[in-house]
This record gives structure tokens, sequence and C-alpha cells, in this order.
């Protein structure tokens, strides 16, 4: 709790292009939490590093996202947006949990595995402890809600494991975080391969709604998506190109799935997908649009990355030192 309110921490890495799945699954829901709770939102540029980046690449998207964070709707005055690496304490806390968490567990992974498989040319260290740098990243603001995709939740469960098991030997030092996900837009799959999800690192374009397309990329790519030859919108298993598709539009304004194939009945996909694309470009658009306002305002940002990083700093700090006396450190003479 801080000032009576429960704790939110989230974040998102600085690789690769945002998707709309990126926004459906966890961006939009961050917003709507942020009067609710406490909110740290985090750009996590430590996480980027398990796979090999350009530097000034790197640096440039990682001011795109906190930008993208604030123009999707995030106050930076009341949030707490800032980066992973403007925080110490989270690669300390990182290697005392490293301490506390099993090989065995993290094999389990199946981003690590995925990941592994992708980039058989690096599987460093990093990539194997990332959900352990993950579970500090939690716990070190306390968190009480963390809302992610669904793709993100077994590395809440470790965390929450891994805090349990601390808690076991150590009395109550940390928040067991509860994981959040939105009704809508918790898996938004590929849109050539719906069996797969929505991802920044798909190699094909089309697979994916990037933030920053313009209107004529999103409704061109929502003309191509894969569908089926059964011609009828209907929210089923059966039909996940159908599904993914009204799952996006479900997300986008609001309906139920229901309503919306009662609003699509007897009409061809041709119609549908045109409806789907322009509910996304009204979502996107605005979020554009502020995108690009916000980026002139280069010291109205760099005052809010300095101001933030601090506060994170003081909550973190705060943590840590509990941490490190619970296990055995000598305390700092003051
Ligand atoms: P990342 O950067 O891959 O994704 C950011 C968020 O977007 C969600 N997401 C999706 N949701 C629905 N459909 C999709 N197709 C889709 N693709 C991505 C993810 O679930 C996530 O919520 N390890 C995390 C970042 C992280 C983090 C944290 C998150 C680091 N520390 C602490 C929460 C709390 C990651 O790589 O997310």
């Amino acid at each position: 709790m801080i000032d009576g309110k429960k704790v939110l921490f989230s974040g998102m890495q600085a690789t690769g292009n945002l998707t709309l799945g990126n926004y459906l699954g966890a961006l939009k829901n961050w917003v709507t939490m942020s009067d609710e709770y406490e909110c740290f939102y985090c750009v996590v540029d430590e996480h980027s590093i398990t796979i090999r980046q350009d530097p000034a690449e790197l640096r440039k998207r990682a001011r795109a996202l906190l930008t993208l964070y604030i123009a999707a709707g995030l106050d930076p005055e009341k949030n707490c947006i800032y980066y992973q690496s403007h925080v110490s304490g989270h690669a300390e806390l990182a290697w005392i949990l490293n301490c506390y968490t099993y090989m065995g567990e993290l094999n389990r992974m199946t981003q690590f595995k995925d990941k592994s498989a992708k980039h058989a040319d690096n599987i460093n260290a990093g990539l194997f402890t990332y959900p352990v740098l993950m579970a500090a990243d939690i716990l070190l603001y306390q968190a009480d809600v963390v809302p992610v995709g669904i793709d993100q939740m077994q590395h809440l469960e470790i965390t929450r494991d891994i805090a349990q098991r601390f808690n076991s030997i150590y009395g109550d030092v940390f928040t067991i975080p509860e994981g959040y996900l939105g009704k809508v837009g918790a898996k938004i799959m590929s849109l050539q391969d719906p069996t797969k999800k929505m991802s920044k690192s798909d190699e094909n374009p089309n697979a994916s709604i990037y933030l920053m397309d313009d209107p004529d990329t999103i409704m061109r790519k929502f003309k191509r998506a894969v569908t089926d030859s059964e011609a009828c919108v209907r929210y089923t298993d059966e039909q996940p190109g159908v599904k993914n598709l009204i799952d996006i539009y479900a997300a986008c304004t609001g309906k139920l799935p229901t309503d919306i194939e009662h609003e699509f009945s007897g009409k061809g996909y041709g119609d549908f997908k045109e409806a789907v694309g322009e509910s996304v470009v009204s979502v996107l658009k605005p979020v554009q649009d502020r995108v690009a306002q916000l980026s002139n305002d280069k010291s109205y940002i760099d005052q809010m990355i300095k101001k933030n990083a601090e506060k994170a700093d003081y909550y973190a700090t705060k943590t840590l030192r509990k941490v490190q006396h619970k296990i055995g450190f000598p305390d700092r003479i003051r």
C-alpha cells in the first residue's frame, strides 16, 4: 500500500515494434486501472539485452516506448513511468532472488524454450534467469496487481512462488502479487496464422498491426487477414481467424462477441474486416497523434524521466534494504 492505495506494477520490453497485442493485452488496461492504484509502469530495457541489441537503436526505442506510455493516456504526474536501468535495485534484487530460485523451475518456462530455439547462437544466462529479474521488478514495489497478457502469466506464477518461498524463510517481506488479465484482448493472435500469438518478433509484417502503422496499412493488413471458408462471423475455436478478429473488434469497441455475431449475421467477411480495421484505426490514431506531439516536447519528457526515476528508486530502495537486512547483509552506517 502507498498512501492508502494498492500498488500496480507492469512493464514492456523496448524491443521491436510494439503491436496491437501489446496495446490491447496490456497498455489499454493499464490506462483504465491507473486511477484506482498507485502505479509503476516500467520500460524494461534490462530485459531487452537478453537478445543482442544495437545500442543506439535500443536507446531510441526505450525513449519511444516511454513516450508511448504517456501518449496512450498514462499521466506521468500521477503514474511512475520510468526506465528499469535507472533504478539499480532491480538488478540487485534479481541477484538475491537468483539464489532463491531453482534451475528446474526456470527450465520449465515456455518463453525460455521458445526464445532459446529462436536465438540458438546466443542462449545466454540472462535469457535463462529472465523471469527472476521480472520477479524482482514486481516484488521491489510490493505490487498487489500485475496486468499482463496471457503469455506472461507463467512468469507471474514463478514470481509468486519465489516470493512465497522467501517469505516462508524470513517472514512477511514481500506482498504476493496477483496477475490481472483483461476480459478481452489477453491473447491477440497473428493475422496470418491465428494459432500463433501476434508478436513483435514475427518476420511477416502482415501478421501484426504495429502501433505506429498508418490507417491505410492497418486497413490493408486486415483485408489480408487469414480467415476460413465458412463465410459466417461466429465466435468459436473452430474459426480461430474470425474469433481473433472478433476479439480485436470487441476490445476496440467495448461490444460483446455475441452482439458482434448478430451485427454481421448474413454479411460477408469483407464488411466485417473493414469494420474491424476501422475500429482499430479509431483507437490507434489519437495515440499516434499524441506521440507526435509529445516527441516535440523534449524537456517535459526529460523532466518526467528524472522525477519518476527518483520516485521509483525511493520505493525500490526501501524494499531492497529490508531484504538485505533479512538475509544477513551488514546494515549501512548512517
Ligand atoms: P512484452 O514486452 O513481451 O509484452 C508487453 C505486454 O504485452 C502483452 N502481450 C500481449 N497481450 C495480448 N496479446 C498478445 N499477442 C500479446 N503480446 C504481448 C504481454 O503479456 C505483456 O503484458 N517480460 C515482459 C515484460 C516485463 C514485465 C515485468 C511485465 C518485465 N518485467 C514485470 C509485468 C511485470 C515482456 O516481455 O512483455
